[in-house]
């Protein structure tokens, strides 16, 4: 166990950096963060308490902590609400960083309470279906973001997390996204390094999750809303997920996007946020041992990026097979060993602690607290985009592009790639209008 995992809840409480909330006021700065003498507050809300709900909130409070210990900040996050679909998890997870039980909320509109709270941050790990509607919702109530990854199952929904993130640059907001991978050192060194030339053109690559088999196998046969929800099985269902592909896999697709757009030298300054797209994709995939819910359980898939640059992207979730998850690619030349990057960025300045799920809320509040707000909403979004467009290729059997998924709806193309939208959607679960969905119907290439 690393220094950061022994820190108990109430090493927390006691730093005199980081304190959850007691109710009292905080004044309330709508962007950036409030200053109480030499204290800087910011009252930051959850939504999602599940795994990564509860690991995301004590990253962000290990962050904070670093940095006051690193940049002499005086920081102090104050945790002023929870949510979850169960209000019994929200209020078990509230009790464990002292916030009143009337602050920790429940059911599909909870998100909708934790922004009457009035919080400066939101963090959101709920399944992805959701996150569209709660990212969008929160920007538009002018609240910091942290989101984890995938950011949408569906075409629609990359488009609408795009049109927020925009808006989010707009008000000077942060959407920080759980990617980790963005915030590692060495492969931002290496993002510059590719942005200024070191390792000339990028001809080829591969990126994988390559694993065993994951979530149980037992047919989950849905009646209700809970049993999609509430039933730790979210992962296996297309509609809730993005299906595997989505839902872990966008990792390294992230890493495929980022690597190529820095050789684009992209419109960004920095090359941390540098990004590109695939033009298309074609591939394949199918269940060979899943019996529950309603995704492949492997997928293998071409994805072609500009100037006829191929990434195969690989995925697997299937016991008793070859497991590698990593991104690979082909360099025109080997780095000169005296090769020195000229690319200072905002992370250069706060720095890189060593977890990257820590690392991640290092660079949130940082930019936050010095007003150089971080938007990976695009880059999220494109990645998410990019494995939604590999499903979609590997279900129907067909070559899909870029442009009809996500830019133009090609009207003569009766499947309609962009405006493909699943049910339920995060607003019917709202509504209670929520379409059931069946264990094993599955997609079948070929077939209309
Ligand atoms: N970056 C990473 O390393 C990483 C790791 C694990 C999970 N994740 C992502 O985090 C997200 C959550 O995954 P998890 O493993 O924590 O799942 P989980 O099932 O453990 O937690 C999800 C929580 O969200 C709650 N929830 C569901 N719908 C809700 C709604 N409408 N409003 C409020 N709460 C709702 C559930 O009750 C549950 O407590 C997923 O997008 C997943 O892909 C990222």
């Amino acid at each position: 166990m690393d220094h950061d995992n022994q820190l108990t809840r109430r090493s927390f409480l006691k730093s005199t950096a980081v304190t959850a909330a007691a109710g009292a006021a905080a004044a309330s700065l709508p962007y950036f963060a409030a200053a109480q003498g030499n204290k800087r507050v910011i009252k930051t809300a959850l939504i999602g308490c599940g795994g990564r709900g509860s690991g995301a909130i004590r990253d962000h409070l290990v962050a904070a902590q670093y940095l006051n210990e690193k940049h002499d900040l005086g920081l102090e996050v104050q945790v002023v609400a929870t949510a979850d679909w169960s209000r019994d998890k929200a209020v078990g997870t509230g009790k464990q960083l002292d916030v009143p039980e009337e602050r920790c909320f429940g059911g599909p509109d909870a998100y909708k309470r934790v922004l009457e709270v009035d919080p400066d941050v939101v963090l959101m790990a709920t399944p992805p279906v959701f996150r569209p509607l709660h990212f969008e919702s929160c920007i538009k109530a002018g609240k910091h973001v942290f989101f984890e990854k995938p950011v949408a199952v569906d075409p629609p929904g990359v488009r609408r997390v795009i049109a927020a993130g925009e808006l989010a640059k707009q008000s000077n907001l942060s959407a920080v996204c759980g990617t980790q991978r963005r915030h590692e050192e060495w492969r931002n060194q290496l993002a510059r390094e590719i942005r200024d030339g070191a390792h000339g053109r990028v001809m080829g690559g591969r990126v994988a999750w390559n694993m065993g088999k994951i979530f149980g196998n037992t047919p989950i046969n849905p009646k209700g809303p809970d049993d999609l929800v509430g039933s730790g099985k979210w992962q296996l269902w297309v509609e809730m997920s993005g299906d595997h592909i989505c839902e872990q896999h966008v990792h390294n697709l992230d890493i495929a996007n980022w690597v190529l757009g820095a050789q684009a030298g992209v419109d960004e300054a920095e090359p941390a946020h540098a990004c590109t797209h695939p033009l298309s994709a074609g591939g394949f995939g199918h269940r060979a041992r899943r019996v529950a819910g309603n995704m492949y359980d492997f997928f293998s898939v071409d994805l072609e990026y500009a100037n006829g640059i191929h990434i195969h992207s690989m995925c697997r979730q299937v016991g008793g097979c070859w497991d590698w998850v990593g991104e690979e690619f082909t360099f025109e030349k080997s780095k000169p060993n005296d090769f020195q990057p000229q690319s200072p960025d905002v992370y250069a300045e706060v720095g890189y602690h060593r977890g990257a799920t820590v690392c991640e809320h290092v660079h949130l509040l940082y930019g936050i607290l010095k007003e150089k707000p971080i938007n990976h909403a695009r880059n999220v979004a494109w990645a998410t985009g990019a494995a939604i467009m590999g499903r979609e290729a590997a279900y129907s059997g067909q070559r899909i592009s870029w442009q009809d998924m996500f830019e133009k709806p090609n009207e003569k193309d009766k499947r309609n790639w962009y405006n493909l939208q699943f049910k339920p959607t995060a607003e019917d679960f709202e509504t209670g209008d929520v379409a059931m969905l069946k264990d094993g119907d599955i997609r079948i290439p070929g077939e209309a």
